[in-house]
């Protein structure tokens, strides 16, 4: 009973803390989700959740280089944001999952981050009568497996992001919205700084991964998606990061590389300066940028207007929903390139 009762208050606690997120007609799965999402039961030890890594208050994600796991195990890779996820179509830095569904048992059973195996996590859930309750209420029956990932996967299918001031700007056409340095930026963004030849669509990502030379076989030995495919033309390619409410969630890139927004756009405007020996790197990437200390600002300038006014301070956001459609409109302004899917066979591998 007692146990029972310190479920319902920490449900409770789940839920208050984060209140901000629900979904404007939330489905049971939603907000079970949410609640699994936080609550640490789904850990071998019971004391980490996926919000330990993804925080809720850093755009699900999280400013450490590495985080922690259970009992204080680190992986070899920087957390990226769990927001924005509707319209990706696959998932880890070197894109082994192809859906969310399939990504959300990963961590759970992966002995660095939750530790548990799925089978035991799925046992622990039905022998709760809260759970049991909860997923029979939402799902129709005790849980499973795959109704855990799909609980979690509506969870993160909701946590959408449209409310930036660059949208306010690019959408609702108001010009006080942004300064006149972002403005610039984004001009820079889709031009001479050349970032839109890859950052593109609504999230500024779309579906290819690439190698922005953070691979050198000597110092930097993450191979990225080459370890999943075995081919030498993949060494060094990583999903293309999101840029929406960037700004909240340094350090960047896979191996979580540079501290600040400044750090990247000086790296991007010259590689070599800081990875001499790339190995296949992207071609795109050849030549330096020759940006100006006032580019380089104007540009940061521009990354940082991407932040959802949920995260600014005395500015929350007033509804949560998106509309992908206009999303994209706002991000580009220019025709969306189609997207290629990642087509090559996804092993379960862990994080
Ligand atoms: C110990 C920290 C940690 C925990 C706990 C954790 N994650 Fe992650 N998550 C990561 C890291 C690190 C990556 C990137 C790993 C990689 O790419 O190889 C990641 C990747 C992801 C991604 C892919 C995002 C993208 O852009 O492709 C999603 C979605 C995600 N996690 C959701 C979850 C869910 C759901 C849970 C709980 C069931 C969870 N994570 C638990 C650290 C964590
Ligand atoms: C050749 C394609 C390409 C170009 C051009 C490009 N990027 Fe990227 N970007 C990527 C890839 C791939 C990653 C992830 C790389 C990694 O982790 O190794 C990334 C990551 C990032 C990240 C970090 C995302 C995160 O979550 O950590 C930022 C910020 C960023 N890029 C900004 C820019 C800016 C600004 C420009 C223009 C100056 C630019 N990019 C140009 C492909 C590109």
């Amino acid at each position: 009973m007692r146990r029972r009762y310190a479920l319902l208050l920490a449900g409770a606690a789940v839920l208050l803390a984060s209140t901000a997120y629900t979904d404007p007609a939330p489905t049971g799965a939603v907000a079970l989700g949410r609640q699994l999402f936080f609550y640490p039961i789904l850990s071998g030890d019971r004391t980490i959740s996926c919000a330990s890594c993804h925080k809720e208050s850093l755009a699900f994600a999280d400013t450490a280089v590495l985080s922690a796991g259970v009992a204080g195990r680190h992986g070899r890779r920087n957390t990226p944001s769990a927001m924005n996820m509707r319209s990706q179509v696959a998932f880890f830095w070197d894109g082994r999952a192809a859906t969310l569904e399939e990504q959300a048992l990963v961590p759970i059973a992966n002995p660095l981050e939750m530790d548990l195996p799925v089978a035991a996590a799925v046992a622990r859930l039905n022998q709760s009568p809260l759970y049991r309750a909860a997923f029979q209420r939402v799902f129709g029956e005790a849980p499973t497996g795959r109704m855990l990932a799909n609980a979690l996967a509506e969870f993160e299918r909701s946590l959408q992001t449209s409310e930036s001031p660059f949208d306010d700007w690019r959408l609702n056409d108001n010009e006080a919205a942004v300064s006149a340095s972002a403005k610039r930026g984004f001009a820079l963004f889709n031009g001479k700084a050349g970032c839109a030849r890859c950052h593109f669509g609504a999230d500024f990502n779309n579906a290819e991964l690439r190698n922005i030379g953070l691979y050198d076989g000597q110092m930097l030995l993450d191979s990225g998606r080459a370890a999943i495919t075995h081919q030498a033309s993949d060494l060094g390619k990583f999903k293309i990061g999101a840029l929406r409410n960037i700004a909240l969630t340094p350090p960047y890139m896979h191996n979580g590389l540079f501290q600040t927004l400044r750090q990247v756009i000086d790296y991007y405007n010259d590689p070599d300066q800081v990875v001499p020996h790339a190995r296949n790197r992207d071609p795109f990437l050849a030549q330096p940028l020759g940006l100006t200390e006032r580019e380089k600002t104007d540009l940061e300038s521009f990354l940082r207007a991407l932040t959802d006014k949920r995260f600014l301070p005395g500015k929350p956001a007033t509804s949560t929903s998106s509309n992908t459609r206009s999303r994209r409109q706002a991000a580009n302004g220019m025709p969306l390139r189609p997207s290629h899917r990642v087509t090559a066979r996804l092993p379960r591998a862990h994080c």
